[in-house]
């Protein structure tokens, strides 16, 4: 009988599908509406160390094609979805989610939420969101290389529960191999890796540009990157 059902770290799914983090994910309210819903499992807004109330207005519209939007991480802080996590973690321990977790003030902040979830009680999934566009003056940490290096160095040298990065598009090939932390003991900490479906499409527009070389070349780069399977965002 056909399936949908996933396995992933070690929980069975019964799909792969999820909503991708920001898109109905803000308060509690919401957050319990997609635990009760079909989907497979959720994850949570990303968070900042402080609530914030992102972009000033109008910051999303809904076009005949789809949306645009600016948001600017707005959220109810870290201490919300963290105590919405371990609540939610211990009265359904067999539901696993992800909750996400931003910065806004930078390097600092990335390092400062990661020790306070390391401290707390949630041993859940984590997705540190090194993508978020739109937060004026603040540029996407994953574009910068050495410093997502750095941040990941410093978070793996306290962090022991599981947590995966999510990546912006890039639009380099070279970027791919930029992008590889300088220890393979990184790559091998690493749970799951989220791409934006635009990265998808770069991809599958490269793969049928370029030679069967230069795509197994593609493939091997990301897949040394990550050293274990590449999970693509909204999926488990
Ligand atoms: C309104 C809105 C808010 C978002 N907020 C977040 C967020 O808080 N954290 C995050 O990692 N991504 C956020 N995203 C990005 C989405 O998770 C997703 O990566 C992006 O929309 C690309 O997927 P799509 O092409 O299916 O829209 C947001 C997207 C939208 C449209």
């Amino acid at each position: 009988m056909p399936t949908l059902q996933a396995t992933f770290y070690g929980h069975t799914y019964d799909n792969p599908f999820m909503n991708a983090s920001g898109v109905h994910c803000m308060t509690t309210t919401e957050l319990d509406a997609l635990a009760d819903s079909a989907a497979g499992s959720f994850v949570t807004k990303s968070a900042t160390a402080e609530s914030r109330e992102g972009n000033p207005e109008p910051r999303y519209v809904n076009v005949d094609l789809g949306s645009i939007n600016s948001m600017g991480l707005p959220n109810l802080g870290l201490d919300y979805y963290l105590d919405y996590a371990i609540k939610r973690q211990a009265s359904h321990p067999d539901q696993p989610f992800v909750m996400s977790v931003a910065s806004y003030q930078g390097f600092d902040e990335y390092v400062a939420n990661m020790r306070k979830i390391q401290e707390s009680d949630y041993t859940g999934l984590v997705e540190l969101n090194l993508s978020c566009p739109n937060v004026p003056g603040k540029p996407q940490m994953a574009y910068d290389f050495e410093d997502t290096d750095r941040l990941l160095t410093e978070i793996f040298a306290f962090y022991t529960k599981p947590f995966g990065v999510k990546l912006p598009p890039y639009f380099d090939i070279m970027h791919f191999d930029k992008l590889r932390p300088s220890s393979t003991n990184l790559t091998s900490n690493l749970s799951t890796v989220s791409i934006l479906s635009a990265m998808a499409c770069i991809l599958m527009k490269r793969l049928i540009q370029w030679s069967l070389n230069l795509r197994v070349a593609l493939v091997v780069s990301v897949a040394n990157m990550l050293n274990r399977r590449l999970l693509p965002m909204s999926a488990l």
